[in-house]
C-alpha cells in the first residue's frame, strides 16, 4: 500500500480485515518492521482516540512517532502556487512537505474542512498538497471529505460483532449544535459498500450526502422505518451537503433512544466518538450493553496499525 487517503485505497477488504484480526490476536509480533522507522502525525484540528490510536499502532510496530500540532505549534503555511506570500503564512507547503518527509518515513495528517468552501473542501487541500510535495507516503488521521481509519476500525467492529452473513445496518443522522463535517458517514458509506451488508442511511429530508458517494445505496427519510430489525445503527450527525455547511434540522425526535432501537432486531450501536449525549444518543442506550463504542474505539489501534503494516511493508 503506497499511501491511505481513502477508503478507495482499498484494494482487497477482506484481506484487510484478517490482517486486522491477526494483528488485534498479537499486537507486537511485528515489532521489527517498524524499526528505525518514524511516523509524524500533524494535526491541524483536534483529536483523542486518533491521535493516541495512531501512536499506539506506530509503537506496537516499533516505530517512532513524532506529533505536532500545526496548526498552534508549526508555521502558517501556504497551499496556494504563486501567491505573494505578503500575508499571514509564512511557509510553503512545497518546502513544509518536502522537509517533513526527510524526517519522517509516513506523514499522517489531519484536517477538517472549511464547511464554507465546498469546492475547496472535496479538493481535499491539504492532504492532496502533501501528497503532491511529500515524497513519504501519506495516510488520513481525517480529511475534509474522508475519514478512512475510522471506517476500517468500524468494518472491523461489524465482522466482530454481526451474527447473520448479511446483516442490516443503518447509518442515521442525528441532531447535533455544531456544524459537523461529512467525512465519518462518507468514509463509512464507501466501506458498508464494500461489505456483505443490508446498507440504509436514514436522515431528515434534505440532508443527502453527496450523491456520487450514496449512488446505489438506499436512503429512508423515516427513520423508525430505517431501524425495523436492524443489526447495527451508527449514529453520526452531519451539517447539510447541498446548503452546504449548515444545520437546516435540530429536530430532538431524531436522537437515538429506546424507543427506536426497540425496532431494531436488538441492534448494536455504534458511534465515532466524540458523541455528544441527549443530543445524538440517549444516556440510557449510551450506557447499555447495546453500545458498542468503546470495543469500536478499540479497534482504532488495530485499524492504524493495519494500514501502518501494510504501508511499512512495501518501505521495506
Ligand atoms: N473518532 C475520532 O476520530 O476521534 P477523535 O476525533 O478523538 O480522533
Amino acid at each position: 500500500m503506497k499511501k491511505y487517503t481513502s477508503v478507495d485505497d482499498i484494494q482487497n477488504l477482506n484481506e484487510l480485515l484478517k490482517l486486522a484480526k491477526k494483528i488485534k490476536k498479537n499486537p507486537f509480533a511485528n515489532k521489527e518492521l517498524g524499526r528505525d522507522k518514524t511516523i509524524g502525525l500533524l494535526f491541524f484540528n483536534p483529536s483523542l482516540r486518533t491521535r493516541l490510536s495512531t501512536q499506539k499502532a506506530a509503537r506496537n510496530l516499533g516505530m517512532e512517532c513524532m506529533v505536532m500540532n500545526l496548526n498552534t505549534e508549526g508555521w502558517t503555511l501556504e497551499f496556494e502556487n504563486g501567491t505573494i506570500m505578503d500575508g499571514s503564512a509564512s511557509e510553503h507547503i512545497k518546502e513544509a512537505a518536502r522537509v517533513i518527509s526527510q524526517y519522517c518515513d509516513i506523514i499522517a495528517i489531519r484536517s477538517f474542512p472549511t464547511l464554507k468552501d465546498k469546492k475547496k473542501d472535496e479538493e481535499e487541500m491539504v492532504i492532496s498538497s502533501f501528497l503532491t510535495y511529500a515524497s513519504v507516503p501519506v495516510i488520513s488521521l481525517e480529511g475534509a471529505t474522508e475519514h478512512p481509519l475510522q471506517a476500517l476500525a468500524d468494518a472491523l467492529t461489524i465482522e466482530e460483532y454481526k451474527k447473520t452473513e448479511r446483516p442490516k445496518v443503518v447509518l442515521s443522522w442525528a441532531p447535533h449544535p455544531k456544524a459537523l463535517p461529512q467525512s465519518v458517514p462518507n468514509s463509512f458509506a464507501k466501506m458498508m459498500k464494500k461489505m456483505e451488508v443490508d446498507f440504509i442511511i436514514t436522515h431528515p429530508l434534505g440532508y443527502e450526502l453527496n450523491p456520487e458517494i450514496t449512488k446505489g445505496i438506499k436512503i429512508v427519510y423515516n427513520q423508525e422505518e430505517a431501524f425495523r430489525n436492524a443489526d447495527f445503527i451508527y449514529a453520526k450527525n452531519w451539517s447539510n451537503y447541498n446548503d452546504y455547511g449548515q444545520i437546516t434540522s435540530e429536530d430532538p425526535t431524531w436522537t437515538i433512544g429506546k424507543r427506536q432501537m426497540d425496532l431494531t432486531n436488538n441492534a448494536k450501536f455504534m458511534h465515532c466518538l466524540p458523541v455528544r449525549r441527549n443530543m445524538i444518543v440517549t444516556d440510557e442506550i449510551l450506557d447499555s450493553e447495546t453500545s458498542i463504542v468503546i470495543p469500536e474505539a478499540n479497534n482504532r489501534i488495530y485499524s492504524a496499525q493495519t494500514i501502518l503494516t501494510k504501508i511499512l511493508e512495501e518501505l521495506t
